[in-house]
């Protein structure tokens, strides 16, 4: 896990390729999957705006559609010389396929500019165990 080109290399191309005609603000996410694959997509907007996706939920979309629930590690890719943190709501969603622990790796174009966890993004989260109890 400690060599993160792979997952930097797929979240640049995948930045390219996002649908952002309206902010113009091209952002690619990428995560790993417990069964060690890498899941990728970007934001997709709309001109009904509030209908637009982020980039976090592109990806995470792709993991599920292949079967996967759990995240070991996350990267997130803004504009070259942005700190592009995940917003409030694709902290949520992260957390519903990992735990606090979870490595987010913040990037830009030239590389991974911070490493934080998800429990430093969200803290006292409201997780899927909440309602596992019995
Ligand atoms: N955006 C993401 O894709 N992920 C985030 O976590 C932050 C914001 C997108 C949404 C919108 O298309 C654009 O960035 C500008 O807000």
């Amino acid at each position: 896990m400690a060599d993160r080109s792979d997952m930097l290399a797929l979240a640049r191309t995948m930045r390219t390729r996002a649908y952002a005609p309206y902010s113009k603000y091209q952002v690619a996410a990428v995560v790993r999957g417990a069964n060690g694959k890498l899941y990728a997509g970007t934001n997709v907007e709309n001109i009904a705006y509030p209908v637009g996706n982020c980039a976090e939920a592109s990806a995470l979309a792709a993991m599920v559609a292949d079967g996967e629930t759990r995240i070991i590690e996350a990267l997130v890719i803004g504009p070259e010389g942005d700190l592009c943190t995940p917003c409030g709501a694709c902290r949520q969603r992260l957390r519903e396929f990992a735990t606090d622990d979870l490595p987010v790796h913040i990037a830009d174009p030239t590389g991974i500019k911070k490493t934080v966890t998800l429990g430093e993004l969200l803290p006292l989260s409201f997780g899927p165990t909440i309602l596992r109890k019995t």
